[in-house]
């Protein structure tokens, strides 16, 4: 086995005042190759590359060693900095090289199935299957030490206002938040099975309870559902909650965390407060509770100015109780022919809206897929409702709110991203407030937590929990970053009462009541304080500031989209010893 060389200095940290110093890097070969009388090595650690050079007068075999090296070869080299003589300025390392006088070569490779550069375009099941290779690209290793800085920041700024990182166990019963467990079978309990956290909701409620006042942590969460680009079964939250606090507490201490995360990560300063739009206002704008406000584009509701009108599909609309309502695409007139319009009325109806209707505002007049309901002069009218001008494009849908605003709000997306209206530069952080309370499921035919079951509603709409549950508002708050909800949170219940009301309207009968929360209800006849709190997706906080597309590349083991670890080929199959221990049988 090799010696190995202490190293004085990272790869990519030798800089020009380096000159004339000996120094010893370890890492991989990033490239090698003989040139006449010399051997050109780039070495690579986390920091970047470095090159080597080895001349043929190097004694004890050296020359030869160097002669051999191969990518990914792990290797270190000792020698004395020197300036290059052609220097290359891609690189920040590029005006110096070392002169070697030592090669120890640590482990060999044999030819990588991928390529270890940010250009490669391997397929991403390789990628993940290979991720230790993957890794090593500079960009992985840019995208761990940023996600390891932001939970260094969030440990700084909760610890410097008060909160105490508190674990909570991974070995629970199931958990409120409405997607499906990862069960794991008890070997002493047999036929009993724990769930993994799909949150720590129930525990921080319960050190609330407990006195701790403010917590938080950077803990895993899992969840068995349809994978996403912005999903993983097995995620980060950074999670928290406070005593004796209100929605406009939490909000600050977020706000305050968020500048900060910004200001340490980033550089950038952010402007506090963050806006905040009632769920309701996003929807009735943005057709959307997580509006990206880096452009405007705002849904308009001309129901009132189509109200008389004959045209079929608008007064039906409007007979059914739903309305009319539509987008000002600015200056895109000219840039969607017939047939563009046409693909996105295909989006529309994948939304469930029965078709999209169009005005031209062209230079040869107004011109409209309704013309022969309205005349010019009422097509100006509506046009104007909207602000619009010659050069723009209006689509508009009617039919039940709901799905036109989800029709919309799509629509909106797809034309901000065509159209280039998204300044990518931008970090836009708004809270969306007032949720509902429930929604309605309608496979299920009854009504569901929007949040979750401990979500406190406004005192002021609590009368309608049993008489008009949609209706009711929920003392919820959701943080949006750049059309992405990055977290969410909520104000809870703390009284006995409001809790059995809140379970009783959810349909839940005393047995299921007693079985899945009996213990957070008992911890609450002992004294609780009223508390609220927040978790962010950490993964997805750091793909957005990071501007990955992909959720994945912000962790160092991801699950691909069959939620399998391609690196260690997990699930496998258990043995019929772990089984029988289990008292598990396979059907
Ligand atoms: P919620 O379910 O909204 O709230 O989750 C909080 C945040 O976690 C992120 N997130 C995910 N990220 C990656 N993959 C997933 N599968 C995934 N699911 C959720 C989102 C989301 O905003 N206990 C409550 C919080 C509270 O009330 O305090 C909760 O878990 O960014």
């Amino acid at each position: 086995m090799a010696e190995l060389i202490k190293r004085t200095h990272y790869c990519g940290t030798l800089r020009e005042s380096d000159r004339g110093e000996r120094v010893c890097v370890n890492g991989w070969v990033n490239k090698s190759r003989r040139l006449g009388a010399l051997v050109f090595t780039d070495i690579r650690d986390k920091t970047g590359i470095v090159q080597a050079v080895f001349s043929e007068g190097l004694t004890d075999g050296i020359f030869a060693a160097a002669e051999g090296l191969r990518s990914e070869f792990v290797i270190g080299v000792t020698g004395r900095v020197r300036a290059r003589e052609s220097v290359n300025n891609g690189i920040p390392t590029g005006a110096i090289e070392i002169a070697a006088e030592s090669l120890t070569i640590y482990s060999r490779a044999d030819t990588p199935p991928i390529y270890v550069r940010d250009d490669d375009n391997a397929d991403e099941s390789l990628r993940l299957a290979y991720r230790y290779l993957d890794l090593r690209k500079p960009k992985m290793q840019r995208n761990l030490t940023f996600r390891h800085t932001v939970c260094r920041v969030t440990r700084d700024y909760f610890a410097d206002n008060g909160f105490t990182e508190v674990e909570t166990p991974m070995l629970i019963r199931p958990t409120p938040e409405g997607a499906r467990d990862y069960l794991v079978p008890s070997r002493v309990s047999k036929g009993n099975f724990y769930a993994l956290p799909q949150s720590p909701q129930m525990y921080k409620q319960l050190l609330m309870a407990g006195g701790t006042d403010r917590y938080f942590q950077i803990v895993k969460c899992f969840r068995d559902e349809d994978l996403r680009a912005d999903r993983q079964p097995e995620f980060t939250q950074i999670d928290l909650e406070l005593s004796f606090t209100d929605e406009d507490e939490v909000i600050a201490v977020n706000e305050g965390y968020l500048a900060r995360l910004m200001k340490e990560t980033k550089g950038i300063e952010v402007s506090l407060p963050f806006p905040r739009l009632t769920w309701r206002e996003a929807m009735d704008a943005y057709g959307s509770d997580k509006p990206d406000t880096r452009f405007d584009m705002k849904i308009v509701d001309i129901s009132d100015a189509v109200r008389d009108s004959d045209f079929p599909v608008f007064a039906g609309a409007l007979a059914d109780g739903g309305s009319v309502r539509g987008l000002c695409a600015v200056g895109a007139e000219g840039l969607y022919s017939r047939k563009d319009v046409d693909k996105l009325a295909d989006k529309a109806k994948e939304s469930g809206a029965s078709g999209l209707i169009w005005i031209r505002l062209s230079v040869e007049g107004i011109k409209s897929s309704v013309g022969k309901f309205f005349t010019d002069e009422q097509l100006l009218g509506l046009a104007a409702r909207f602000g619009a001008e010659q050069g723009d494009l209006l689509l508009i849908a009617a039919g039940d709110d709901a799905v036109i605003l989800d029709a919309l709000g799509r629509l909106r997306l797809l034309l901000g991203e065509k159209l280039g209206l998204i300044d990518e530069g931008r970090y836009d952080f708004l809270w969306v407030t007032e949720f509902p309370l429930f929604e309605y499921d309608k496979e299920n035919g009854r009504y569901k937590a929007m949040h979750h079951p401990f979500t406190a509603p406004y005192e002021s709409d609590a009368g309608m929990i049993e008489s008009d549950p949609g209706r009711v508002r929920a003392r919820a708050y959701d943080i949006v970053l750049n059309g992405s909800e990055i977290g969410g949170g909520s104000i809870r219940i703390h009284d006995r009462d409001m809790q059995d009301r809140m379970f009783r309207a959810l349909g839940l009968k005393e047995d299921e009541i007693q079985e899945k929360f009996g213990f957070l209800l008992e911890a609450f006849r002992y004294g609780v304080p009223p508390h609220g709190g927040l978790a962010y997706g950490l993964d997805r906080l750091v793909m957005l500031l990071l501007g990955e597309e992909s959720i994945r590349d912000t962790i160092a083991f991801p699950k691909n989209q069959a939620a399998e670890d391609p690196v260690s080929r997990a699930p496998g199959e258990a043995t019929t010893e772990q089984l029988d221990e289990l008292g598990l049988a396979l059907l």
